[in-house]
């Protein structure tokens, strides 16, 4: 019992201690055992035959059978117990003090990593103390060569980098740096100084820099009724200030009339200010110039340059004018609130919301569908107008060809009557059918004017109310920018990534501020 006691006080005390202490009795053990039989000649096999007279006689063989057996099975069963005692102790303890050596070598390898930011590789004197951002100096020429000025290149804030790119990206961007911007490839990869060891030991310390990511938002929406522990809570308060000190700086350019719109002041967030050294822009890496700054490249916000990549001096500079939309098409509707119809949710959506916030069902296609059914007892399908609005209307006419319409065109579904001229309109008549005036082929690009609309298939609608819909835009789109994309994985519609340098914003923009800048792409970029 004592002996049980007394382990369990080792036991909390040091495994590592108790097996010092287990190794130290058996070495001394067999010291001891040595220098007995150093000391204590034994009989020597066969003596017993003729012992000499310095001879000592060995046990007789009742002895050896009886006494020397049971002391020596006795002294065997006592070290086998210590041992089935200990060994299984000592392995407890193994978790824990593996866990110890692997923090002692994270520490070690923050430690290196640090002083290569500090020293070795001078990264601090870009990228500023604890990651925070500033500049690099760099000598802006034009295409020529012929000198242009002394400027200064963004270096960004690097305190959020592993937010946005994975521990793999990162060694890329450090292997073979920023080719045409002040970023040097620093990996032997790239013909620089750095080991892959040391590349791994900046990482390791970069990791100690983050600041609060906005995954703990996701840990919220999920919506457990768990209460959440002191660290989520912590965790939380942390995003929600930053969000907060994004949007801020947002509002301020906006007040400041830097930007003309949410989504361009998210795009170029930091251009004037500096804000984070513009690590959470799109432009630093979507318009050439863009990390010189307003005084180096004062037209970076005209169109045709804004986000239009390509030309020196650019950094990645990769263009995002045109062919958007080809890439991501429109997929769905956006919730006003700036929710949306999650991709992952989208297989099983049974509504999607209309701009006032009214659900809209959807049928097992994804078609939206009216809360009435027709003769057959099929849901109704609502007509989705050009802008992505919804049309219910209570009648449709046959197909026609422009030209030689109205006959053909009505009455709508033969069955009730339609256009009632205002000179036919007789007191207590009802139901008289009359010739509706001639629609023009223009009329087909017209829009819902009230009461009749033209759909594309040349058919005419009546008696339509309209639904207004946000408008329509791209998960897919959505997700990308969230996500980011991946080294020599696709993207979009036929869109595959070279570096993956495209960084996923998911984790540092909420979810309003991405779907502005989506917007800002979608209906500003997209013209250029
Ligand atoms: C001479 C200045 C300079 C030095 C020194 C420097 N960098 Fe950079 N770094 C830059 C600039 C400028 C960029 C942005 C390049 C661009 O616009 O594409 C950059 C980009 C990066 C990026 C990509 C970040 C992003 O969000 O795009 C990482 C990561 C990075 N540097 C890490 C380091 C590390 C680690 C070191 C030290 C080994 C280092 N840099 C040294 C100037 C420097
Ligand atoms: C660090 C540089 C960098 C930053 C910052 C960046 N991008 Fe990109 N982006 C890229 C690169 C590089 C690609 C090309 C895909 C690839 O190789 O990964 C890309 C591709 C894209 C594409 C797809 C274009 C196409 O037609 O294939 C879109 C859209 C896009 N970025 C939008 C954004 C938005 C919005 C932001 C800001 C929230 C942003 N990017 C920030 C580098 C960047």
């Amino acid at each position: 019992m004592s002996f049980l006691f007394g382990a369990t006080v080792l036991f909390a005390a040091n495994f590592r201690a108790i097996g010092l202490v287990v190794f130290a009795v058996i070495l001394i053990g067999f010291i001891a055992l040595f220098v007995r039989n150093v000391f204590e000649a034994k009989a020597e096999l066969g003596s017993e035959v003729e012992l000499a007279a310095n001879r000592l006689e060995y046990l007789s063989d009742e002895e050896l059978e009886t006494t020397k057996l049971d002391r020596s099975l006795t002294f065997a069963l006592v070290i086998l117990t210590i041992c089935a005692v200990v060994l299984p102790f000592y392995w407890l303890g193994e978790p824990g003090r593996q866990e110890g050596a692997i923090e002692t070598l994270d520490a070690t390898f923050v430690r290196r990593g640090e002083a290569l930011y500090t020293g070795g590789a001078q990264c601090v004197n870009c990228h500023g103390g604890g990651g925070v951002g500033g500049v690099a100096a760099y000598v802006y020429q034009d295409a020529d060569g012929q000198f242009l000025g002394n400027a200064a290149w963004n270096a960004p804030a690097l305190n959020n980098v592993l937010h946005r790119y994975s521990d793999e990206e990162v060694s890329y961007v450090l292997n073979f740096g920023r080719p045409g911007s002040p970023m040097a490839a620093w990996g032997t990869p790239g013909g620089g100084p750095l080991t892959s060891q040391q590349v791994e030991y900046l990482i390791y310390y970069l990791r100690t820099l983050q600041v609060q990511n906005l995954d703990p938002i996701e840990i919220a929406a999920a919506g457990t009724d768990d209460p959440l522990d002191a660290e989520s809570v912590l965790a939380l308060e942390a995003a929600d200030e930053l969000i907060e000190d994004i949007r801020a700086e947002v509002d301020r350019s906006l007040e400041d009339g830097e930007f003309g719109s949410i989504g361009e002041a998210v795009f170029n967030l930091g251009l004037y200010s500096g804000y984070r050294a513009g690590s959470l822009s799109c432009a630093r890496c979507h318009t050439s110039g863009w990390s010189l700054g307003p005084s180096m490249v004062p037209n970076l916000l005209d169109d045709g340059i804004a986000a239009c990549g390509g030309g020196d001096p650019s950094g990645i500079g990769f263009s995002l004018c045109g062919g958007i939309k080809e890439r991501f098409p429109d997929d769905t509707w956006k919730h006003p609130s700036g929710r949306w119809l999650d991709e992952s949710l989208s297989e099983g959506v049974e509504f999607v919301y209309a701009m006032d916030s009214t659900e809209i069902p959807l049928d097992e296609k994804g078609n939206a569908i009216t809360d009435r059914t027709d003769a057959d007892g099929n849901p109704v399908p609502y007509t989705i107008v050009e802008n992505g609005d919804l049309a219910d209307c209570l009648y449709y006419s046959e197909l026609w060809e422009p030209g030689e319409i109205a006959a053909n065109a009505y009455p709508f579904d033969g069955r009730v009557p339609l256009v009632l001229a205002e000179e036919d309109q007789v007191e207590g008549v009802t139901g008289v059918f009359v010739d509706p005036p001639r629609i023009e082929p223009a009329a087909l690009q017209a829009e819902f004017d009230g009461e009749t609309i033209t759909l594309e298939d040349r058919r005419v609608g009546a008696g339509c109310t309209l639904i207004e819909m946000p408008p329509r835009t791209s998960n897919a789109h959505y997700n990308f920018i969230f996500n980011g994309a991946n080294q020599g994985e696709g993207y979009g519609r036929g869109g595959q990534s070279g570096a993956g340098m495209m960084p996923g914003f998911g984790g540092l923009l909420p979810p309003d501020l991405l779907q502005a800048v989506i917007d800002y792409e979608r209906e500003e970029i997209e013209q250029r």
